[in-house]
């Protein structure tokens, strides 16, 4: 039997321009490069530039997967934006992207799970373009968080970045099994009791801020590392596939030794597990896309290679996504 399944046909990314070591956030608060590395495993990370939008960030990164991709602005009929971190409290960053783009026909709009934002935007737009609702999708992960951090708070403050990484789904043809090429199986999950671990205090409708992020870090450490095995195995059972069926690990980069956990609960080494945050930090919604960037640029991901991304954020939320590339 013939179906149709979502295959990502490019992928792009954008880091703004300056960089902000562990040396330079030592300077300004009590902290240091040692404990940031050893307790994170984050050396730097990107800051967006005065006066550059969320939506600049995912403009960039949705052009350069648009060429990737092979597709111009008349082939998008449906943009989605993952982001925590809008330009504005509305209209979504997701209609600006698309005045940016030139894209003119289909639906634009955000999805906001924090640090899942990808992986639910991805599941999202799969549904639309194997219901035959899209031809053309740019799935985008785009944050400004270093905007929402509160620059005293060490716990907080030396974890994020800026950043965003975009890919485009176009509809193929499957049979229906592991084999195929294409999204595979999404997996979503949230669980409201949580908010007060990971949550931004301001918003319109309770005191009218934008607010700062806020964490009990040790907390949400925990519950990242149990959540993640679940969804790990729950994506595996899915798909009827072993261990060692995957080829690449593509997670949220929030903590290097969260990271690590969820690679040996897989049996994976580093080689195959594409690790950024060294570089970016946790850019939230953006760090999957960034690192599908980054690993299909350099050639580490192949046609045909099974990859799995997973991530963990603020809601809470989790998720993940099977994806033969
Ligand atoms: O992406 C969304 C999901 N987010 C996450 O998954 C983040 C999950 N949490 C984490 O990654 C880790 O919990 C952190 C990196 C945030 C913190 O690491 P930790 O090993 O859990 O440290 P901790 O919060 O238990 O703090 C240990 C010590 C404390 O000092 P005392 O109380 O032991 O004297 C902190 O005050 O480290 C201190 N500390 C710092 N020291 C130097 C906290 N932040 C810093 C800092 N520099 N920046």
């Amino acid at each position: 039997m013939t179906i149709i399944r979502s295959y990502i046909v490019g992928s792009g990314s954008y880091l703004p321009e300056r960089c902000l070591t562990n040396a330079e956030l030592a300077e300004q608060i009590d902290t240091t490069d040692e404990w940031i590395q050893s307790r994170t495993g984050i050396r730097q990370r990107h800051i967006a530039a005065d006066g550059q939008p969320t939506s600049d960030l995912a403009t960039r990164a949705a052009r350069r997967a648009m060429d990737h991709a092979g597709v111009t602005a008349d082939d998008i009929d449906l943009i989605i934006v993952a982001t925590a971190t809008p330009d504005l409290t509305f209209p979504a960053t997701a209609a600006q992207v698309q005045a940016n783009l030139g894209v003119s026909k289909g639906a634009a709009f955000d999805v906001q799970a924090v640090c899942t934002g990808f992986v639910y935007a991805l599941a999202v737009a799969d549904n639309f373009v194997r219901l035959g609702q899209s031809q053309g999708a740019l799935v985008i992960g785009a944050e400004t968080f270093s905007r929402i951090l509160d620059w005293s708070d060490r716990g907080t403050c030396v974890l994020f970045g800026d950043g965003a990484g975009a890919v485009v789904l176009q509809p193929g043809v499957g049979e229906g099994t592991s084999a195929d090429r294409g999204i595979l199986s999404t997996h979503l999950h949230a669980d409201g009791n949580h908010t007060k671990m990971l949550y931004v205090d301001g918003g319109p409708s309770t005191n009218q801020q934008v607010g700062q992020l806020r964490m009990e870090g040790r907390e949400v450490f925990k519950h990242a590392v149990v959540n993640l095995a679940q969804a790990v195995d729950e994506a595996l059972e899915a798909n009827g596939l072993a261990k060692e069926d995957i080829d690449w690990l593509v997670p949220h980069q929030a903590n290097r030794r969260i990271i690590d956990a969820t690679a040996r609960k897989l049996g994976m080494t580093d080689e195959r597990v594409v690790i950024t945050i060294d570089r970016h930090a946790n850019t939230s919604a953006a760090s999957i896309p960034l690192a599908l960037a980054e690993a299909t640029g350099d050639g580490r991901i192949k046609r045909g290679d099974m990859v799995l991304l997973e991530a963990m954020g603020g809601g809470f939320t989790w998720g993940s996504a099977m994806v033969r590339w």
